[in-house]
């Protein structure tokens, strides 16, 4: 019976992903989203390989096709003219020879291309094509250290909070005040024809992100520049972990196919980066907190992004900490684990990444406990995921506290995770 309902559950989230396939890429969801974006392929990859693991490998390839001369790997892709999302190609007008946005997405990649290659059945396949983008992926990071860590700290910034992935968490609350409004182009959104407006972010946050967009695009998109131009510059310990997991990954991917040099490489900012990230650490909230560079302090918000660092490795006594930070979570909401901490006021069951639960980041928090031991709380993210699916379809994100699914329907990354978790849990 179990696997019966099993097996059908994944066969429906194989339907998810053909829907949304366009050959050599797949888009998030249809409307809201209909591009290439950079972590939701990534991830989607792994969903992918279940079925096709050449498709899987597409997937990537088709994403770096796009990387840019210095090594920035763009967080959308427009292989396509659609008007239904906002801002689109002519907006962001970045001179690239298939438009593509100008700022990045977290660092998922290395991580993802170790998977399919240590899981690949097809040895072969999976060792030439990992090897052709084992020098995009070190490019990539490369970038990051270079230009968004310029003085050398460790950790990388973020100059968007569309770059975090997590657009509109409370944690940029604060640095968002000093991001000004004044000169930003008359704009009419798309997100809220195929959403509910109270799922996603607000007007004076829009205004926001165009400010920033178009600041850095009046610099002409120059990598060297906007870091240091930009008045929002954050450390996400989050964002931070999934590079430092795609450093350690690549390098043991390199090795592996005998490319020292990428290897060290990597090995030293992971090295480097798991050192610094020790200064993000609250003993009051039991897990790391985002650090506003430009401030030179820690930004009080106890959000996933705090949590997400068990996907690297930290040491073992902060990963029992948030693994009981959870199991403290777990007793307030019905479904783990929800994008910010329930007991602050600004929390918003519904609203997008102010409160909701996300597969995306289930599964790589239940990745990094399982990892270490921590079986237990491991397993009860992976049942909570699957649990609101049953209930509740594979949508883009979700009420902890009732379950109801939010944003986008029939959402690709959703159900690319659901398929890992049913399949890794058998
Ligand atoms: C939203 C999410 C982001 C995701 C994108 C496409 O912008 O916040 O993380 O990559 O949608 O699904």
């Amino acid at each position: 019976m179990i696997s019966l309902a099993v097996n059908e559950t994944i066969a429906r989230a194989v339907e998810v992903l053909r829907e949304n396939d366009h050959g050599d890429y797949t888009i998030p969801t249809k409307g809201l989203y209909p591009f290439q974006w950079n972590w939701d392929s990534c991830l989607t990859a792994l969903g992918l390989a279940h079925y096709d693991e050449a498709r899987a490998w597409t997937e990537i390839e088709t994403l770096f096709a796009h990387q840019w001369p210095d090594g920035m790997v763009p967080h959308i892709v427009f292989h396509v003219l659609n008007d239904s999302y906002f801002p689109g190609p002519e907006v962001w007008r970045t001179n690239r020879p298939t438009a593509t946005s100008g700022i990045t997405q977290p660092a998922v990649a290395g991580f993802a291309v170790r998977r399919l290659f240590d899981r690949a059945k097809d040895k072969k396949l999976a060792a030439e094509r990992a090897r052709a983008l084992l020098p995009k992926i070190d490019a990539w990071h490369r970038w990051f250290y270079e230009n968004r860590d310029p003085r050398g700290e460790g950790l990388v910034a973020i100059i968007h909070p569309w770059e975090s992935g997590r657009d509109n968490s409370i944690d940029w609350d604060d640095a968002f005040e000093r991001v000004p409004t004044e000169g930003v182009e008359p704009y009419t959104r798309r997100d809220t024809l195929h959403a509910n407006p109270a799922h996603r972010p607000t007007k004076a946050q829009y205004d926001r992100y165009l400010w920033l967009l178009q600041h850095f695009r009046a610099l002409g998109w120059d990598n060297a520049k906007l870091h240091d131009a930009s008045p929002f510059q954050i450390v996400d310990p989050g964002f931070n972990a999934i590079l430092i997991r795609s450093t350690a990954d690549l390098a043991d991917l390199a090795e592996t196919l005998g490319e020292m040099e990428i290897a060290d490489a990597n090995r030293s900012r992971a090295k480097k980066g798991l050192s610094a990230m020790e200064r993000l650490w609250s003993d009051a909230h039991g897990q790391y907190l985002c650090l506003d560079r430009a401030m030179g302090k820690l930004i009080d918000s106890a959000s996933v992004g705090g949590i997400l660092p068990v996907f690297s490795a930290i040491p073992k006594p902060r990963i029992a900490a948030i693994a009981a930070t959870i199991e403290r979570i777990a007793g307030k909401a019905r479904y783990i684990v929800p994008s910010h901490d329930l007991d602050d006021p600004r929390f918003d069951a519904k609203r997008y990444w102010r409160g909701p639960v996300w597969l995306v980041v289930n599964y790589m928090i239940a990745d990094g406990l399982a990892a270490s031991g921590h079986t237990q709380v491991a397993h009860r993210i992976t049942r909570s995921s699957v649990d609101l699916i049953a209930e509740s379809g594979f949508a883009e994100y979700y009420d902890p506290l009732s379950g109801e699914p939010l944003g986008g329907g029939r959402f690709t990354w959703t159900a690319a995770m659901v398929i890992e978790f049913l399949k890794s849990e058998r």
